[in-house]
């Protein structure tokens, strides 16, 4: 215990390191080892000339306002081009005024868990979920309850009988937390009927639900039906939000929420305190790279690049794998996601042998269960490496499987 302990707020000492993060950090120092751990969009994909001349017009010529404080709820042109965007790409229609700009999606979860969520309360997600997401739950007090998941997502008749039950019970539920497409960690998407029936859920049991959409803008199967639970909102009771994290630039920051009027009002007076405002710069840049069509074009040129290493990872991981593995097949997002069905197998115990004998990493999947469980489980990313390099890594991850445990 150091001599500052003592001034430490008890929800500041209730957060622990991100495990990622620190697997991130350890990685980073070894060339040795091939890491299919972190979630990070490839550099090469980064349109840095386009957005530097957009950078440089919006400085130059718009710096007045550009480089000032702005409005909490985002610039008027931001919000409208953001409107204008979810419209052509999600089939989306919220006016400007519905929108809120965050700092990244992230902020967004820490204002939701903010504004919704008191001590005590149910916060419904998938098994395994986002793991700052369950983390911006838990810091405000929320008692997470999560919904087992199969090859197509959050299975939804668990989700009714769980609602049902605390329900009964008198628990408070607060929301339904939910990425529907190109899940993460899970690498699932849901298809229509299970969203229909989760939307049907909130409306019977008069819930809301958070719908997180970083990665549906480019999917890898065109035929699949990717469109957002906001579509069948009949009760407007979703908040969706998403970012221009994964088709942009995760440096720029900027994030979204798109929900009822009476919700972005609150919502826009909590994020006062936080931050008065998302950068202004950067929401000129964002403003400027929807409208003229770079975020579109980019977007286009997503799908076949990660395709590729979609492709390589789960080619890699049908001919080197053994049987008793279960694993995702992702059409969308960044992961894939392992259950290794091998009595006592633990990922966590693990990864020290996994990085130092293997020379590969992953991320133990525990820690996105909501319950204690997945001792047995993994998430491989595939956005980062180049394609031969993930197959090298799962093939080193196979031997792993076969060896250990
Ligand atoms: C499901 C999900 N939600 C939110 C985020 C955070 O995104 P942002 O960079 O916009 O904060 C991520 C980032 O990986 C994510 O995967």
């Amino acid at each position: 215990m150091d001599k500052y302990e003592k001034f430490i707020s008890r929800t500041a000492k209730e957060i622990r390191a991100s495990e990622i993060r620190e697997i991130l950090a350890i990685i980073r120092a070894r060339k040795d080892v091939i890491s299919l751990a972190g979630g990070i969009p490839d550099p090469q994909t980064f349109p840095r000339e386009e957005l530097a001349e957009i950078a440089k017009h919006v400085i130059v010529d718009l710096g007045d306002t550009a480089l000032q404080y702005s409005e909490t709820k985002g610039i008027l042109e931001v919000r409208e081009m953001i409107s204008h965007f979810l419209f052509e790409y999600r089939g989306i229609s919220v006016d400007a005024e519905n929108i809120l700009v965050t700092t990244g999606s992230q902020q967004a979860l820490d204002l939701i868990s903010r504004t919704l969520i008191d001590p005590g309360d149910v916060v419904i997600t998938e098994n395994p979920s986002y793991l700052a997401a369950i983390g911006a739950f838990r810091v405000r007090g929320a008692r997470l309850v999560g919904i087992k998941i199969d090859k197509h997502g959050m299975d939804t008749y668990q989700l009714e009988e769980t609602v049902k039950k605390l329900v009964a019970e008198g628990e408070r539920i607060k929301f339904i937390y939910t990425i529907p497409v190109g899940h993460n960690p899970a690498g699932t998407t849901m298809p229509t009927d299970r969203k229909k029936h989760l939307i049907e859920i909130a409306n019977r049991y008069d819930l809301l639900v958070i719908e997180d959409d970083p990665y549906s803008y480019f999917v890898y199967d065109e035929t699949a039906d990717v469109s957002p639970l906001k579509a069948y909102d009949s009760e407007d009771r979703v908040l969706y939000l998403s970012t221009v994290s994964k088709i942009l630039a995760p440096g720029l920051r900027i994030g979204w929420i798109a929900s009822p009027r009476e919700l972005t009002r609150r919502l826009e007076l909590v994020k006062q305190y936080m931050d008065l405002h998302s950068p202004t710069l950067n929401q000129f840049i964002v403003a400027y790279a929807i409208r003229s069509g770079l975020v579109k074009e980019h977007a286009h040129k997503l799908a076949p690049f990660y395709r590729k290493k979609r492709d390589a990872m789960l080619k890699a991981i049908k001919e080197y794998f053994p049987d008793n593995v279960w694993y995702t097949e992702p059409i969308g997002g960044f992961f894939v996601f392992v259950y290794v069905l091998k009595e006592g197998f633990d990922t966590g115990k693990l990864l020290p042998t996994a990085i130092n004998k293997y020379k590969v990493a992953y991320v133990p999947g525990q820690g996105f269960h909501t319950n204690g469980s997945g001792a047995n489980s993994m998430r491989l990313s595939f956005s980062y490496p180049p394609p031969e390099i993930i197959e090298e890594g799962i093939r080193r991850i196979a031997d792993m499987i076969r060896n250990e445990g």
